[in-house]
């Protein structure tokens, strides 16, 4: 049977020693805190570090056994790989640059080696546990690298990828040094997934501009498989924490926990008292220091709640090694320090401040208790206490101010919008949320539950496995099409069969590669030399049929022994004939267009017009790669309200747009060379859409090749035009 291994660096449980013991406890943090519960329903396998260094093999196995009753493994990193992997490449390289604190951002080169080694130790754990067939779902940044180094070892596994933290625009991502590795890595995944469309599009733009792949419908067009991008908001477990907030909220005052009780006597403790709520890991991305600064405010400009309203910060030590981290823990002590010295009385603290992590139950206590939730990062992937707090408020008297830099708030557009860096502003925003009347506090929050009650993360976690599985099994059946030595063999053989025999070949993509400027496409060669040798083949018509303007096809096969087709079918040159023009047309239409491509060429650099004897044609491959298609798409919609009642029709191309004149096509091309040369055996290859018209008109026992990984009508594909030449060489 197939299982589920989920790898992430940061596991469900953290193993901690006291008194030459060892121990777990649960790990802070949404990965480890959302996923958990899907883990427990499932039967997964969980890989990552323990969070401790183990000395000795006996340290080792005793950790491994402690976590093995979650059904977890270790990978286990000795000081120096934590110091350059975890600290360094994680969290003071990619952590900061992808929350856009570029200034924190560290370039070093042994971070990078640690963390390729880190991941390379988790690969092969992996591998270890993982067979043919298995699903690995690999977590979060720290492990960008795992997928693909799955892929290379094994690459029948199903794998997917999530990331739990923004991926940066393309500005911010390219600064790093090893971003094309970095992309590499995480492409070797089937699936995928981002919190939010913003994240996957940013994703998207990297991919395409450093690494020139093609994006069709989500899925990006690698040489020999489709990778899978999609958007998947996480959720958390909110039964779990609906049911133990009503359970905590039922109990009578005397049995609840010292905590609860503190935080009753805090609220009966004066007329009108309120208790304003955060919770998070002390981290710059929280955006901690903005909201001290945002209280404060408050406080001084609605002086009205001075000892009626206290701000409780829980702030969960993290990353302790980390210098930025060190510097923000003395920087939020000072602001804490300020505002209780400055505001504080006999009988209030403003600030109510706890450095350190709590169990369930009492952070259960905590947000059922607080009147609002005042969350503020500067960036934040998702941020989960933001539902978290929505799902335990039981008595639905509740008010989420949330900052609109998380991925969380485009899911809860009820909530209290904030700009953190607004500091005025977000001090007003809780002067708001404490006048809210009850019942819109009540709708707001009814209609959030209602909408992360249903998403919850046993959804999100099965919707993503879902997605997994159909992307795979459309990948198969891509497979299933790919030329294999067998179908090889049996196309040769029906080849060398039959008597007549015609084959016709596209040429840009298909024989040669592309470059950005159309004319550097020469045929090479080792070209020239395998199409003579095919075009000598007896009872062997070979017709190149591309969209290329007439005289460069002269130009570079005039002299060979080759049936030509050019501009779509405008025009051919059979065998001993001259080239022929396919009908008359005038061409007053081009008055007309032409102004406007060249409207489209001023305002997108390093784009181009091609005049064709019956279309003119848009280049934009030189073109930035985002505004060429976004031009592409614009101009498509002018041309069309241009053209209608015209015999005219677009086409789209390989990063070309072509107007030409309609009933041309090498569809129609190909259908009449064939009506004057009958042919027992046929075989097209093509690879782009215009190709699409000749592998639907060709015989239905034609053989049909799609070069790419792309949607076709074609009977099977090829991945490159190599494999094309590779292909033609076996039949000689
Ligand atoms: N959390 C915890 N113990 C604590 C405080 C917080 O387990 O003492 C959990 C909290 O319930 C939440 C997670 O830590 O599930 C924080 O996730 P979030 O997405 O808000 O931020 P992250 O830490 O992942 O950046
Ligand atoms: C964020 C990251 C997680 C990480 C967590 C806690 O949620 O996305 O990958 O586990 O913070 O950070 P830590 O460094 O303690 O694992």
């Amino acid at each position: 049977m197939s299982r589920l291994i989920i790898a992430s660096n940061r596991l469900p449980l953290k193993v901690e020693k006291h008194n030459n013991k060892y121990s777990a406890t649960a790990s802070a943090g949404g990965l480890a805190t959302g996923l958990k519960s899907y883990h427990k329903n499932n039967d997964s396998v969980w890989i990552g570090w323990p969070g401790i260094i183990a000395n000795s093999d006996t340290d080792k196995e005793e950790i491994t056994e402690i976590i093995k009753k979650e059904q977890c493994l270790p990978v286990f990193l000795t000081e120096a790989l934590i110091d350059g992997f975890y600290d360094g490449f994680s969290n003071a390289t990619l952590w900061p640059l992808f929350h856009y604190f570029v200034e924190y951002t560290r370039f070093n080169d042994q971070y990078w080696e640690a963390y390729y080694k880190v991941n390379q130790m988790f690969a092969e754990a992996i591998l270890e546990n993982a067979k043919d067939g298995d699903t690995v779902w690999v977590h979060d940044y720290q492990l960008l690298l795992v997928p693909n180094m799955l892929r290379e070892k094994c690459p029948n596994l199903k794998i997917g990828f999530f990331l739990h933290i923004p991926f940066p625009s393309y500005e911010v991502f390219r600064i790093l040094p090893w971003r094309e590795e970095l992309l590499t890595g995480i492409l070797g995944a089937d699936l995928i997934g981002f919190h939010t469309y913003d994240y996957a599009r940013h994703f998207n733009s990297s991919v395409k501009r450093l690494l020139g792949h093609e994006i069709e419908f989500s899925n990006v067009n690698l040489d020999n498989r489709q990778v899978h991008i999609d958007v998947f908001p996480m959720g958390i477990d909110y039964e779990k924490f609906e049911s133990c907030a009503l359970a905590v909220q039922s109990k009578p005052i005397q049995e609840r926990s010292k905590q609860h009780q503190d935080i009753d006597r805090f609220l009966l403790g004066g007329p009108d008292r309120h208790l304003i709520l955060s919770i998070d890991r002390l981290d710059y991305s929280k955006g901690i220091p903005e909201r001290l600064k945002a209280f404060k405010c408050f406080l001084q400009k609605y002086p009205e709640y001075i000892e009626k309203v206290s701000l409780l910060m829980l702030t969960v030590p993290s990353r302790t090694d980390v210098e930025e981290y060190q510097n923000l823990k003395t920087e939020v002590d000072v602001l804490v320090g300020g505002i209780n010295g400055e505001f504080g009385t006999l009988n209030w603290n403003p600030v109510i401040y706890f450095y350190r992590s709590l169990p369930f139950e009492n952070l259960i206590e905590l947000y059922s208790s607080a009147d609002i939730a005042l969350l503020t990062p500067l960036r934040d992937g998702m941020n989960l206490v933001a539902k978290e707090y929505i799902a335990s408020k039981v008595n639905q008297k509740g008010v989420l101010i949330l900052s609109e830099m998380t991925g969380a708030s485009k899911e809860l557009g009820e909530a209290i919008s904030v700009n953190p860096n607004n500091i005025n502003y977000t001090a007003d925003a809780i002067y708001r949320a404490l006048t809210l009347s009850d019942e819109e506090r009540i709708r707001a929050v009814k209609t959030m539950q209602k909408r992360i009650k249903r998403y919850d993360v046993h959804k999100w976690a099965s919707e993503f496995i879902k997605s997994l599985n159909k992307t795979t099994k459309k990948q198969e059946e891509h497979k299933a099409r790919k030329i294999s030595p067998k179908i090889k063999e049996l196309i040769i053989f029906d080849y060398k069969k039959e008597k007549q025999k015609t084959i016709f070949l596209d040429y840009d993509g298909t024989l040669q590669r592309f470059f950005n400027n159309p004319q550097d496409a020469k045929p090479d060669e080792e070209l020239y030399k395998l199409l003579d040798k095919l075009a000598a083949k007896e009872n062997t018509n070979l017709v190149l049929i591309s969209g290329r303007d007439k005289d460069t096809f002269d130009k570079w096969f005039g002299n060979r022994k080759y049936n030509l087709i050019a501009e779509h079918g405008a025009w051919k040159r059979e065998l001993g004939s001259d080239w022929i023009e396919r009908k008359a047309v005038h061409d007053e239409w081009k008055d007309n267009i032409l102004p406007v491509l060249e409207s489209y060429v001023d305002r997108t650099p390093g784009s181009l017009i091609e005049n064709k004897t019956y279309s003119l044609v848009w280049h934009y491959r030189k073109s930035d790669i985002e505004l060429g298609a976004l031009r592409a798409l614009e101009l498509v919609t002018d041309i069309s309200n241009l053209i209608i009642n015209q015999d005219l029709e677009i086409l789209e191309g390989s990063k070309v747009i072509e107007i030409k004149v309609a009933g041309i096509n090498k569809g129609i091309a190909a259908s009449e060379y064939l009506m004057n040369h009958k042919s027992d055996f046929v075989m097209a290859m093509g690879d782009d859409w215009t190709d699409e018209f000749l592998f639907k008109e060709l015989p239905a026992k034609a053989h049909t090749i799609k070069v790419g990984t792309g949607n076709s009508v074609a009977k099977y594909y090829v991945n490159t035009y190599r494999d094309v030449r590779n292909f033609l060489s076996d039949i000689l």
